[in-house]
């Protein structure tokens, strides 16, 4: 049991193993937002509201004559608009008689087994009794306007998620122009907030700042989630550490624009809105009608570390879905760095020959395969084979891949179209454009309509038909451009503001029926690197690629960053060529071996390239990331430095569940003479228990090495990297 409610004040409690949430229907029937955070065991925490007389000239009193009660400083479930709550509103809407105020108040609720489902969107889920669902049901009085809030508590993965359904019960559409997914409260404290910035070859980096009074806006408007912010957002207290203080996360499950509003209000308090970006959005909601919102992922936790580990579980075990969600994903040669388009079938079977001798068990053949594709202004959105580069076809190659030991995977852009594809030349007005206007050109190519099913249903065909006649065990799923041109020439004028919304809906129903009909390949999401990295997306693909920049050294602060929110076993992670293609830089292969096994392992090189000593080297890595692939993607990740650019060492660790395992991982960024010891605190051992060093044969015992720390020796040259495992020897 995990959803509690107090008929005799009203009170409804969600409890966590570590967390309570609690909302109060107050008085004059508005769902008041009383309490998130670290366990209160079923206090009734609403004696911290205390109401005096705010009726002064800034805030307007609810109930008409009672000064002490406002709108405006009340903490709210789902906030309202237009009377008298100014901070960040949660809905937005045109009313059938064109007035725009919305406000809820309670009408009744719904605690019931099991997790709660959205239609046509990405839900974590419940494995079986994990989760409780509470359905709390609201109603503009004025206008008939209905609201339904869904609760999902997952009481021992210390998860609570949260959506919205509107619904029009009445008889004259609505225009929804906000719908936010979540309104979270906090109204004590003093928080920081933490979002994840970026830009292509630089994703999801952490930015903690203090709040201050007024609103903050994390958002992409790019219609995908994008490399420039991703849709979570964590509030932490302001003393907050990778160990402790309570840290709050908001995460969207969702893949498209969205925005995350953070006001700090005239009384300090905080409140947090986040959902689908309200700026292009417009909904009708005709009678009869309801609209679902994603859904937010809920998680607190004392301290970063922990915060981390809540999400890295729940999206592992109750987001990922699929044959893939929990095996030892493959490793791969993918050919995009060692080839880019300069393909045909002698040069990828040499590489395949090559990888097959190191235990590489899949190769996947980039970008480059199709019909019209020499380079990248051609041949998007024709899905067949070019014949000129593989005269056996897809199959002949296969053959000959399978041939030696590997398994095939291929990389497509299903949602973009080049201007020269027969896609194209046959249907112009599959991809959006605005009319009148030139279209937006983004690296040669557009967006198809997927809101369209007739696109959708081209698209089924086209890669249906491929992966059914082909032995196809991977796909890479890319999108390589931000998107523009909102307009679809098939959705009526009025109807133009759903068009964001409608092709994400597109996007995961064709995904759906893709994953449903080939559940034995594994695929793996990609935005130009990792510009399309979300909770939406996992739901799907249960690995997407990092990001396009491949070197170690920056992949420290791009994986680091990622890991705030999403477990390594999502994080496509390749071990590349040096000079490296992105920046130049040399590093020495242990280190990108390092450095790339934290996360979906694999190769992104022409192996032939390499020395025998080389060679041997990635044996020696793959033969490791197979025996520690369990503590690695199983395991709990601890960040033990900031991976920021000017810190010499980064390092990072996965312990068991049980503490009796460790992996710790470090490389140094900049190498000093006559420089400091590191001593690097590991965690989530035993204290009482004694481990030995695998590496230098070392006995140490728990509480030494989470106190003291393990010291490093010392590390010379460009770029070392270490990695030591700890095991349990002995209890005290
Ligand atoms: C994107 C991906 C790369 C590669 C290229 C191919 O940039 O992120 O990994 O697949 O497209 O065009």
């Amino acid at each position: 049991m995990s959803i509690y409610f107090d008929e005799s004040k009203a009170l409804l409690t969600l409890e966590t193993a570590a967390s309570s949430y609690q909302m109060k229907i107050d008085r004059a029937g508005y769902l008041e937002h009383l309490y998130y955070g670290p366990r209160i065991d079923g206090a009734d925490m609403s004696y911290m509201h205390r109401q005096y007389d705010r009726g002064f000239s800034g805030n307007p009193y609810a109930e008409r004559y009672d000064r002490t009660f406002s709108l405006d400083t009340l903490g709210q479930e789902y906030s309202s608009f237009g009377v008298g709550d100014y901070r960040v509103n949660s809905i937005g809407v045109i009313n059938p008689d064109g007035s725009r105020c919305a406000e809820f108040h309670y009408v009744s609720h719904e605690i019931r087994a099991g997790k709660y489902n959205l239609p046509g969107l990405p839900a974590a889920y419940d494995n079986g009794g994990e989760a409780e669902t509470l359905v709390v049901t609201l109603r503009d009085a004025v206008t008939g306007l209905g609201l339904r809030l869904y609760y999902g508590v997952f009481e021992a993965l210390d998860v609570i998620t949260r959506a919205a359904e509107l619904f029009n019960a009445g008889d004259s559409a609505f225009v929804l122009e906000k719908a936010a997914s979540v309104c979270l409260d906090l109204p004590f404290g003093n928080w920081d907030l933490i979002n994840f910035h970026g830009r292509h070859c630089m994703e999801r980096q952490p930015e903690r700042s203090p709040l201050n009074h007024g609103v903050r806006v994390v958002r992409s408007e790019r219609g995908m989630s994008s490399h420039h912010q991703n849709p979570f957002v964590i509030l932490c207290e302001r003393d907050a550490t990778e160990d402790h203080g309570v840290c709050c996360g908001l995460m969207l499950a969702y893949s498209g624009s969205f925005k995350a509003e953070i006001e700090m209000d005239q009384c300090g308090s905080v409140r947090a809105v986040m959902g689908i970006s309200d700026t292009q959005f417009r909904w009708t909601l005709a009678p009869g009608e309801s609209f679902f919102t994603p859904e937010v992922l809920l998680a607190c936790g004392d301290g970063l570390a922990r915060l981390s580990q809540l999400y890295h579980r729940l999206i592992r075990h109750n987001i990922c879905r699929g044959e893939y969600k929990l095996r030892p994903r493959p490793v791969l040669l993918n050919s995009w760095e060692a080839c880019y388009f300069d393909l045909n079938e002698d040069k990828i079977l040499s590489l395949v020959r090559e990888a097959a001798g190191l235990g590489v068990e899949l190769f996947v053949l980039d970008d480059g395969w199709f019909q019209g594709r020499k380079d990248d202004n051609a041949g998007l959105g024709d899905w067949v084979v070019n014949r000129e580069k593989l005269p056996n076809g897809l199959g002949g190659l296969i053959e000959k891949i399978n041939a030696l030991g590997l398994d095939f995977g291929i990389w497509v852009e299903p949602e973009m179209v080049n201007e020269d594809s027969d896609l194209f030349r046959a249907h112009p007005d599959w991809a959006l454009r605005a009319p009148g206007r030139p279209p937006m050109m983004a690296r040669n190519q557009l967006v198809l309509d997927m809101s369209r099913a007739d696109v959708r249903e081209y698209l089924y065909n086209a890669l249906s038909t491929l992966f059914r006649e082909n032995n196809i065990r991977y796909v890479k799923w890319d999108l390589n451009r931000s998107m523009s041109d909102f307009f679809s020439a098939q959705l009526e004028p009025s109807r133009q503001g759903e068009l964001g919304h409608r092709y994400v809906l597109g996007l995961y129903s064709l995904l759906a029926r893709l994953t449903t009909d080939f559940p034995h390949i594994l695929f793996e999401g990609c935005a130009g690197g990792g510009g399309r990295f979300d909770a939406g997306m996992l739901y799907y693909e249960p690995q997407i690629w990092c990001s396009d920049d491949t070197d170690a050294i920056e992949r420290l602060e791009i994986q680091s960053g990622s890991s705030y929110g999403y477990p390594v076993c999502t994080m496509g992670a390749h071990v590349s060529a040096v000079p490296n293609h992105q920046t130049g830089r040399t590093t020495p292969l242990r280190t990108r071996g390092v450095v790339a096994m934290s996360g979906a392992f694999g190769y992104e090189l022409d192996p032939a390239k390499l020395t025998e000593e080389e060679k041997q080297e990635i044996r020696r890595q793959i033969a490791q990331y197979h025996a520690d692939g369990e503590l690695i993607h199983g395991g709990l990740y601890y960040r033990l430095s900031d991976a920021a650019k000017d810190r010499p060492c980064v390092a990072w660790q996965f312990a068991s569940p049980d503490g009796k395992k460790a992996l710790l991982n470090a490389v140094m960024r900049h190498p000093q003479a006559n420089a400091p010891l590191v001593h690097l605190r590991l965690k989530g051992l035993n204290p009482e228990s004694l481990y030995r060093v695998a590496e230098d044969g070392s006995v140490i015992s728990g509480a030494a090495l989470m106190r003291g720390g393990y010291t490093l020796p010392q590390l010379l040259g460009d770029y070392p990297a270490m990695q030591l495992h700890f095991e349990q020897v002995e209890e005290a």
